[in-house]
Parts: C-alpha cells; sequence; structure tokens
C-alpha cells in the first residue's frame, strides 16, 4: 500500500479504548509504503499510543473509503461521548481536524444549503467543548492551522469568537450561533479567485475592490436563509465595518453595526495577522494584540479588544 493513496490522521485525535471504525496503517520501513496497523473493529489501549509517541509518530493513515467512518468517530471524540478516558486535549484535536475536514469539502461543493447545514452542525459540536467547565483554550490553541485557507481561516475565527462569546458571558444558544456565524462570515470569499487571495504584495485597486465584494456576496447567498439569525447574517455583512465608519461595505458607524460583528471583526484581525501568508510570515500573539489596541476605540470597539487581548495573554503566557 502507498501513502500517497491513503489519508493523514492525527494520533492525537485516537484516544485509548474507542474503536476508530476503519483500518489504520502506519509508515512501513520501505520509503513511501504503509502495512496495516490496527483492524477496523480493534480499539487501540493506552499501551498502543505511548508505544506511538515514544517512537515519534505523530500520524497514522486511512483509506479513502473510511473518511466517514473516521469522521464520526471524531465527532464522537470531540463530543467527549466516545470514551470515558478521552482528555480535553484530544477532544479539542479531534473537534479542529473534524470542522477543518467538513468545511473544506463543503466549500469545494459550493452548495450554500449543504454549507450552512454544516456549519450548523459544527457549532453545535464546538460549543459543546468550548462551554465546557474544563475547556482549556491552550489545548485548541495548540492544534490550530495557521495556513491561509480559507477553511482553516474561518474555523479558527469560529473557535476564537465562541471563547470570546463565553467570556463576555452570551448564553450556550448564541454562542452557538455565534460560532456557526463565525463559520460562514467569508463565504463571499469563496468566490474571489484564489490568485487574488494569495497575491504577494500589495493588491491593486481593482483587485482590492473585487475582495470588498466578498461581506455582500456572502449575504445575499445567505439572506434568505430561515435557520439563520439576523445577528449571524451581520456578521457576514459587517465583519469589515469599522465604528469610525472607515470599513466597508457600507461604511456604517458604531451604533449601526451589529455587536456580532464587531466582535467577528477583532478576531478575523487578530487571526489574519496571526497566521501564515503566502507573502508574510505570522505576527507573533504580542504583536497582534498591540496592533488590536491601536484601533480599539477608533476602528475597533473597545471592551472587545480588551476582552480578547486579555483573553490571549492569559493563554499564550508561560
Ligand atoms: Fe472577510
Amino acid at each position: 500500500m502507498y501513502i500517497s493513496d491513503l489519508i493523514a490522521v492525527s494520533v492525537a485525535t485516537l484516544s485509548s479504548a474507542a474503536v476508530v471504525g476503519t483500518d489504520l496503517y502506519c509508515q512501513a520501513d520501505a520509503p513511501e509504503r504503509a502495512v496495516l496497523y490496527c483492524r477496523a473493529n480493534i480499539a487501540l489501549n493506552s499501551e498502543d499510543l505511548e508505544r506511538l509517541r515514544q517512537r515519534g509518530i505523530t500520524k497514522l493513515y486511512i483509506s479513502s473509503e473510511g473518511r466517514r467512518e473516521y469522521q464520526k468517530h471524531l465527532r464522537d471524540v470531540a463530543s467527549g461521548s466516545g470514551s470515558n478516558s478521552v482528555t480535553m486535549a484530544q477532544r479539542s484535536a479531534a473537534l479542529n481536524e473534524v470542522v477543518l475536514a467538513v468545511l473544506e469539502e463543503s466549500f469545494v461543493k459550493g452548495d450554500t444549503s449543504d454549507t450552512v447545514e454544516t456549519t450548523l452542525e459544527m457549532s453545535q459540536l464546538a460549543t459543546r467543548l468550548l462551554t465546557d467547565g474544563d475547556f482549556a483554550t491552550g489545548d485548541l490553541f495548540r492544534v490550530l492551522h495557521h495556513d491561509y485557507a480559507t477553511f482553516t481561516h474561518s474555523a479558527n475565527v469560529a473557535y476564537y469568537l465562541g471563547i470570546l462569546a463565553t467570556a463576555l458571558g452570551y448564553t450556550k444558544k448564541e454562542v452557538e450561533e455565534i460560532v456557526a456565524g463565525g463559520l460562514l462570515h467569508d463565504l463571499g470569499k469563496l468566490k474571489v479567485d484564489e490568485k487574488i487571495l494569495a497575491k504577494p504584495g500589495k493588491l491593486d485597486d481593482a483587485e482590492f475592490e473585487l475582495i470588498k465584494k466578498h461581506p455582500r456576496d456572502g449575504f445575499s447567498q445567505l439572506a434568505d436563509r430561515k435557520d439563520l439569525t439576523i445577528g449571524q447574517l451581520m456578521m457576514v455583512y459587517q465583519h469589515h465595518e469599522k465604528i469610525d465608519g472607515r470599513g466597508y461595505p457600507v461604511g456604517c458607524v458604531s451604533n449601526e453595526i451589529h455587536p456580532w460583528a464587531k466582535m467577528c471583526a477583532v478576531v478575523d484581525i487578530y487571526e489574519a495577522v496571526t497566521s501564515q501568508r503566502p507573502y508574510r510570515k505570522p505576527m507573533p500573539w504580542q504583536q497582534a494584540c498591540e496592533l488590536l489596541k491601536r484601533e480599539s476605540g477608533t476602528s475597533l470597539e473597545k471592551e472587545i479588544v480588551e476582552c480578547w487581548t486579555s483573553i490571549i495573554k492569559n493563554t499564550m503566557q508561560p
């Protein structure tokens, strides 16, 4: 069996005593080859996981036919229902892996109904973890990816929003809606040419005008949905508005911007600058917090910036 025919899965998402439901393969001694490691119906035990850790193996592999079963396993681990021995760190790793996989699949498919249904399901799963009393932001932050793909950015923004909304005292139901809004906030960007999104250096005026269309495009795609709230739609439409009126697409001012869109604006900037882009390195968290503070009270809402930067400081400081 060749590794190139298989899908890599993270060992961090496997918990002892849980049956994954699809065969697991590991790298063979021969280059590019994989051998069967564990049959679909057999549960790994804690000694197996420890042995993998000691050998420095962080990835195993599944066949593409086993993708659905593996995603089901990830949902069980993320929700904490798979096994009693599952840790919060494993739940965070499983959540991120399943959210990224299903979001990418749905964004590529380009079917709005499918994307909305997927995001509503994922926001429920994410909120269950983010609002759990034992949840630690550090566990989730350690497993996040920081590339420039729209689905990665959307997932990170959604988790950040869930953490921020919980800290600001929103109810669990509101947190779930806000997380779903975060997953959808850049939907309109899927229409923008990848060459523009990944362009190294400054965008010219025409390219920037194209990018600036994405809140309006995302909003028009979703506006008729009966399963989305006004707050969620405003997150899509207004997440690039600034409280001093210098934002887009409309240029509304503070009291015209929905509070959830103001929250989305703060974490959207934080996620964008701390992630890898084809044309620049990620900004360190301290610098990103400084940047937000400089915009605080002029383009970003002060209370939200304060809450978010203190969450980041408490999570990142040793
Ligand atoms: Fe955006």
